[in-house]
């Protein structure tokens, strides 16, 4: 794919199914991650467009888009499902040129985001209230009503999957949605919207606004007639939406990573573990909110693990998108120093095993090499500090006892697993993991539409992605009638 195959207007805001140049008359590069030369320039959103945005949300959810029955929504979000799978191909070429990923996942993305649009679409008329037993002479149901306007922030690293669980449940509830994709890679936003228009969504129910975090997103966060902001993205920034949410009264659902163990213990069946140890710490390159970026190992076991894991850091691919190996460069200049960074940080550590930079490489592109430390302190700063790279680090533990400890010893939780075949063990454990979600002999990084997902502690608050979702996009109302 070039440019000149792209089939909407990248430089343009989408605002009521127009595609529309930005109030500031400015624009911002973005670039390919895998060559780091630019791609296209993108619209530099605003405050003035966001207002834009807003309002044509609103005067959609008072007219077509606020009128239609839940099926007619679901019917929608059925229909852009479908159109996305016509497009999975081109969808996953785009992405793999914005994002930098291996052509594999970046197909993966456009196929949950398929799946999220027809799961949504189906759930949206089977979500209903209940009728509450109360006085005698009363009648009391509750209602589940959209909240209003919804902002969408979402981050570079899988736009299509995070536009899926968020954009796609708070339609399906009937809200209507500003979504500012992030300044790193917008395009699957943009197809995204377009394919809306395809659809024939009414007018107003999405709107795409790309743009700078502190000027198109603070704009959106703060916007007293939002009702509801999704964000994905770093603590510092959660923060500062928690707080601008806050100051409407506003609520939030905030998915701000982690650092996410998995536990081997003894009796684990560690060859069936092993995909899942190393994957779940590279794929996307390390940049998933839910990589599994800490290996703990009952000390039985924790050669082998250590030998198996380091044979398959050895053989590790790591080059352009488009050579679809096991892992693309990062997303920007600014990460890999990030990354960098973090890896000079462990050089007090023993490195166990690096993968390999593809010497035709483009010079200019963002790659790191994947790496694997070895024994390390569960209090080192790679063993509690989200990198968003592909760094993992091995720990050992005594026993169970320790190795919730040392799982719960962060200030996040988002995704744990537990590798055991003993079922009484692995019931314990999961109860005690202070994580949003727990995988027992699997690790579920990225996928599973159907489950929800969300964090405790720093990892954030609120739940994304099945049917729970649509519960966080509605706001129950309760009717009492007195009919005596
Ligand atoms: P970020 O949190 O700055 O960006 C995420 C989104 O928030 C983007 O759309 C950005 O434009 C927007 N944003 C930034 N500042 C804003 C503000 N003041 N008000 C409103 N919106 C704002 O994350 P960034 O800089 O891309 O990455 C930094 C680190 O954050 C990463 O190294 C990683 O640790 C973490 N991160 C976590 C993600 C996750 O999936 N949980 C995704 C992306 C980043
Ligand atoms: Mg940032």
């Amino acid at each position: 794919m070039t440019l000149n195959d792209l089939w909407f207007d990248a430089t343009c805001c989408f605002i009521a199914n127009e595609w529309v140049t930005p109030d500031s008359g400015r624009f911002l590069d973005l670039h390919n991650p895998s060559t780091g030369l630019a791609i296209c320039q993108i619209a530099r959103g605003s405050a003035t467009d966001i207002n834009r945005a807003v309002e044509q949300a609103q005067k959609a959810l008072d007219s077509d888009w606020g009128r239609l029955s839940a099926a007619e929504r679901g019917r929608f979000l059925s229909r852009m499902g479908q159109l996305v799978r016509e497009k999975v191909d081109t969808l996953a070429r785009l992405e793999s040129i914005d994002v930098g990923k291996p052509l594999t996942q970046a197909r993966a993305d456009a196929v949950a985001l398929a799946r999220y649009l027809e799961f949504y679409g189906g759930a949206a008329d089977k979500v209903h209230g209940s009728t509450i037993p109360y006085l005698e002479g009363y009648t009391v149901y509750t209602l589940r009503e959209p909240h209003g306007v919804t902002g969408h922030i979402i981050p570079w690293n899988y736009p299509m999957q995070i536009i899926g669980r968020s954009v796609g449940a708070a339609l399906a509830m009937g809200n209507a949605a500003v979504l500012k994709p992030a300044e790193e890679a917008c395009l699957s936003a943009l197809a995204f919207a377009d394919i809306a228009r395809e659809a024939g969504l009414p007018a107003g129910a999405l709107n795409v606004i790309p743009g700078l975090g502190q000027e198109a997103g603070a704009a959106l966060a703060a916007h007293p007639a939002v009702r509801h902001i999704s964000f994905t993205g770093s603590v510092s920034v959660g923060k500062l939406i928690q707080t601008a949410a806050a100051s409407n009264a506003v609520p939030v659902t905030l998915e701000l990573g982690g650092k996410s163990p998995q536990l081997v213990f003894a009796d684990a069946n560690i060859d069936s573990a092993l995909p899942f140890l190393v994957n779940a710490g590279i794929q996307n390159t390390g940049q998933t909110c839910s990589a599994s970026s800490r290996i703990l190992v009952h000390r039985t076991v924790y050669d082998e693990v250590l030998d198996k894991m380091a044979e398959r850091y050895c053989a590790l691919r790591v080059g352009p998108a488009m050579n679809d190996l096991d892992a693309g460069p990062l997303i920007s200049a600014r990460q890999k120093t990030t990354v960098h960074e973090f890896l000079a940080r462990g050089a007090d550590l023993h490195i166990a095993a690096q993968g390999k930079i593809i010497s035709d490489a483009p010079s200019a592109g963002y790659y790191v090499a994947p790496t694997l430390f070895d024994q390390v302190d569960s209090q080192h700063t790679l063993a509690q500090e989200e990198i968003f790279g592909p760094v993992q680090v091995l720990i050992a533990f005594e026993d169970d006892e320790q190795a919730i400890q040392i799982a719960n010893g962060t200030n996040y939780g988002l995704v744990a697993s537990i590798w055991s075949r003993d079922g009484a063990r692995q019931m314990r454990l999961a109860k005690q993991l202070r994580s949003g979600q727990v995988f027992i002999n699997n690790y579920g990084a990225g996928g599973g539409v159907e489950l929800p997902f969300g964090g405790t502690g720093l990892s954030g608050h609120g739940r994304e992605k099945g049917f729970e979702a649509l519960y966080g996009f509605s706001s129950l109302k309760t009717v009492a009638a007195k009919h005596d």
